[in-house]
C-alpha cells in the first residue's frame, strides 16, 4: 500500500515538475578549455594500485559451498588463473587485456586495452563508434563506481524525427535503426579516457598498443566473425539500396559481399590509423580532430543531424551503483540510463521472499514460474518508469526497495500467470551487437564493462577514413510511438527522444560481494533485454542453486520481458517444465539464444575462474 502511495506521489510530483519530454535544459556548449579541464585529473583521488601482488587476499573466509570441480581442460571457454583474469567474447581481446595485466597494469588499464582490442576484432558488436557502462570496484578503498559513457541524442534530435522519416519514406527501414538518424553521439572513447585518467596507471598509448598490433598485423576470423559478416551481407542482398546508401561498410569490412573464411586473417589498416592518431594526440582527436570530421561527414551523408557541438558536448557521468542485498550477498549494478541494475534488484528482491533453492530442488517448474513472474513485474516497471535521470524522475528507491518487492510478491499466484496489463501499463507516447567483458587484477580490483554499437554493425554507417562503424543506439529510445524497438521492448514517454538525452539501456555489468564484502563474482552479458535475464539466470544458478560457474553459464536460460508476452528459453528446457508453465497460462515463444555471458569467479583456493559463454567463441585469458 505504502509503495502504491509513493508511486502516486511520484507521478504527481513528476507531473508538476513537468518532467518528461524535453524538460531538462541542455547543458551550455563548453569551451575547449572547459573540456580539457573536465578531462584533467582531479587531485587526491586514490588510484587502483598498479603492479601485481602475489597474494590477493587474506585467507578465504567465505562460506564453503559444495561444488563439483570445473573441468577447464575439456572446456576451453573456462580458464583458471592465479593472479589476474580477463573474460571477453573475443580470444584476442582477452589476451590483449591479460598482456597489460602481466606488464603490471591494473584492472582498469587492462579493461581499456580489452575495449580497444574488441573494437578491432568485434566491429559488428562494438568499437569507438559506440558507448557503454563500466562498474569499477577498487579494492584499496572498497569503493565501487558506475561509469556511464552511453551515447547521447544529438542536440537537434526531436521526439518525432523517426516518425517523420517514416512518413517521408514508408518503405525504408526504420530510421532509428539504419542510417545517419540512428546514430547517437558516441561515448566510448570519452569513457576510456575518463577511467584511465581516474583509476588507471598506464598511458593511453601503452594500452592502445595491443589493439594497434591486432589492427595492423591482423587477427584470424573466428566462427562468430564469419557468421556476423554473412548475416550483414544477406541484409544488404535483401535490400540492394543499402549498397548504394551505406557502401563504405559493404566495400570494406564486408568485402563487397564476399564473407571471410574461418581462419582468414583480417587486417584493419584504416582503424589502425585512427588508433595511432588517438595514441599520439589523445582522445581529443576523436571528438574534435580529424576523426570527428570523418564522423560528421559520414553521418551527414547518411541523412543524420550530428554536429561538432554534439561531439564536444559529450560528457561521461560517474554514478552511484545500484545496491541490492540478496540473501548473504550484495549485488552491485549500474543505474539509469541503464535499466539493468534496477530490474536485477527488483527481480532479486521479489525472489528473496521465497526459499528458491528448496523450491527449485522439489519443484523446478514452480521456481521457473516465480522467476518469470518476477521478470514480468520488473520489465513492466522498466517500461513505465525508466529513462535518462537527467530528463525523468526515476523512482529508483521505490523500485529497488524491499517493501515494493513484498507488494509485488503478494501479487504472484503460484498456480497461474496474469494478463499482461496486471503487471503495468506504459503510456506509449504518441545478437550480435554488444560485448561484455570483466577483468580482475592481482589486487582484486574489478572491472565489469559492457559496450555496444547496438545492432550488428550498428547503423551500417561507417566513416570513410578510419573505418569506424557508427552505432544505432537511437533505436533504444521509444523512437516510434506504439512500435517496439528491435528487441521487442516497448517503452514510453520516459524514454522518448530529446536533445542530449541518453537512451534507456539493458546493459548490466554486475559485481557480487560476499558476506565479508569481498568480490566473489563479476559478470555481464550481451543480448539486448536478454542481458538482464542472462545475468539473473547465472546469479540465481550460482547463488541459489549452487552450480559451478561453468554449469551456471551452460545451463538453459529462461527469459521474459513482459512484452511480448512469452517465455523464451535458450537450449532445450525440460518438456515437463514447459508443460507445467503452459498449464499456468504462460505462452512459450520461439527458442533462441539468450545473451552471451562473460564472468569471473573467485574460487575457494584463491584462484580465479573465467568463463566466456561457449555460444560465441570467446576465451578468457589470465596468468
Ligand atoms: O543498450 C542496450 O540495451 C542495447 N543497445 C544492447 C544491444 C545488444 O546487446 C545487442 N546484442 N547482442
Amino acid at each position: 500500500m505504502l509503495a502504491r502511495i509513493c508511486a502516486v506521489l511520484i507521478v504527481a510530483i513528476a507531473a508538476r515538475a513537468g518532467v518528461g519530454l524535453g524538460a531538462a535544459a541542455r547543458p551550455a556548449s563548453p569551451s575547449k578549455a572547459e573540456r580539457q579541464k573536465q578531462r584533467a585529473k582531479p587531485k587526491g583521488r586514490p588510484k587502483a594500485k598498479g603492479p601485481a601482488k602475489p597474494k590477493r587476499r587474506a585467507p578465504d573466509t567465505r562460506p564453503i559451498k559444495p561444488k563439483t570441480k570445473p573441468t577447464p581442460k575439456t572446456r576451453r571457454w573456462l580458464f583458471k588463473a592465479e593472479r589476474g583474469m580477463v573474460a571477453s567474447d573475443s580470444a584476442e581481446a582477452s589476451k590483449a587485456g591479460a598482456e597489460i595485466l602481466q606488464e603490471g597494469g591494473n584492472a582498469i588499464d587492462a579493461a581499456v586495452a580489452t575495449s580497444f582490442a574488441l573494437g578491432v576484432t568485434r566491429p559488428y558488436s562494438t568499437g569507438p563508434g559506440g558507448g557503454g557502462f563500466a562498474l569499477i570496484y577498487l579494492s584499496q578503498t572498497k569503493e565501487t563506481v558506475a561509469v556511464d559513457f552511453r551515447e547521447m541524442a544529438p542536440g537537434d534530435a526531436t521526439w518525432d524525427m523517426v516518425v517523420e522519416a517514416r512518413k517521408k519514406d514508408p518503405n525504408a527501414p526504420p530510421a532509428s535503426r539504419i542510417g545517419g538518424l540512428a546514430v547517437g553521439v558516441p561515448g566510448l572513447l570519452a569513457g576510456v579516457e575518463h577511467v584511465l585518467e581516474e583509476f588507471g596507471t598506464m598511458r593511453l598509448d601503452q594500452v592502445i598498443d595491443p589493439a594497434l598490433d591486432l589492427a595492423e598485423r591482423g587477427f584470424k576470423a573466428d566462427a562468430d566473425y564469419v557468421a556476423a559478416c554473412k548475416k550483414a551481407i544477406s541484409q544488404y542482398r535483401r535490400n540492394p539500396k543499402l549498397v548504394t546508401k551505406y557502401g563504405t561498410l559493404y566495400r570494406t569490412l564486408l568485402n563487397r559481399g564476399q564473407p571471410p573464411a574461418k581462419g582468414q586473417v583480417i587486417r584493419r589498416p584504416e582503424l589502425a590509423s585512427a588508433l595511432r592518431l588517438i595514441a599520439s594526440a589523445g582522445v581529443a582527436a576523436f571528438y574534435e580532430g580529424r576523426i570527428a570530421d570523418a564522423i560528421l561527414l559520414a553521418v551527414e551523408k547518411a541523412g543524420g543531424i550530428m554536429t561538432i557541438e554534439d561531439l564536444l558536448n559529450y560528457r561521461v557521468r560517474e554514478r552511484k551503483p545500484v545496491r541490492c542485498t540478496y540473501r548473504d550477498f550484495e549485488i552491485l549494478a549500474v543505474p539509469p540510463p541503464s535499466s539493468g541494475g534496477i530490474v536485477i534488484a527488483e527481480v532479486l528482491n521479489i525472489l528473496s521472499r521465497y526459499p528458491l533453492a528448496d523450491i527449485h530442488a522439489d519443484r523446478p517448474d514452480e521456481a521457473a514460474h516465480l522467476f518469470v513472474e518476477a521478470c514480468k513485474h520488473a520489465f513492466a516497471n522498466r517500461s513505465r518508469w525508466l529513462g535518462d535521470p537527467a530528463y525523468v524522475r526515476v523512482p529508483q528507491r521505490m523500485l529497488t526497495g524491499k517493501t515494493y518487492a513484498e507488494m509485488l510478491a503478494k501479487d504472484i499466484d503460484l498456480t497461474k500467470t496474469h494478463p499482461t496489463k496486471r503487471y503495468g501499463t506504459t503510456r506509449i507516447h504518441d545478437d550480435k551487437g554488444t560485448s561484455h567483458f570483466c577483468v580482475v587484477d592481482a589486487d582484486d580490483n574489478v572491472v565489469a564493462w559492457t559496450e555496444t554499437i547496438n545492432l550488428p554493425f550498428g547503423s551500417l554507417v561507417m566513416t570513410e577514413p578510419f573505418g569506424i562503424v557508427l552505432n544505432n543506439e537511437m533505436d533504444d529510445f521509444s523512437a516510434e510511438p506504439g512500435k517496439p524497438d528491435a528487441f521487442g521492448l516497448r517503452t514510453g514517454t520516459c524514454n522518448a527522444i530529446a536533445p542530449g538525452k541518453r537512451p534507456l539501456s539493458s546493459m548490466s555489468p554486475t559485481i557480487v560481494l560476499d558476506a565479508d564484502g569481498l568480490p566473489m563474482l563479476t559478470l555481464g552479458a550481451s543480448g539486448g533485454p536478454r542481458i538482464i535475464t542472462s545475468v539473473l539466470n547465472v546469479l540465481v544458478n550460482v547463488l541459489d542453486y549452487d552450480l559451478t560457474l561453468g554449469e551456471a553459464t551452460e545451463a538453459v536460460r529462461i527469459h521474459h520481458q513482459w512484452q511480448p508476452n512469452d517465455v523464451r528459453f535458450n537450449g532445450r528446457p525440460d518438456p515437463k517444465l514447459v508443460a507445467s508453465l503452459k498449464k499456468r497460462g504462460h505462452r512459450i515463444g520461439k527458442q533462441r539464444a539468450i545473451g552471451i555471458v562473460q564472468a569471473i569467479e573467485w574460487l575457494k583456493d584463491n584462484t580465479l575462474l573465467g568463463a566466456s559463454d561457449p555460444k560465441r567463441g570467446g576465451r578468457p585469458a589470465g596468468y
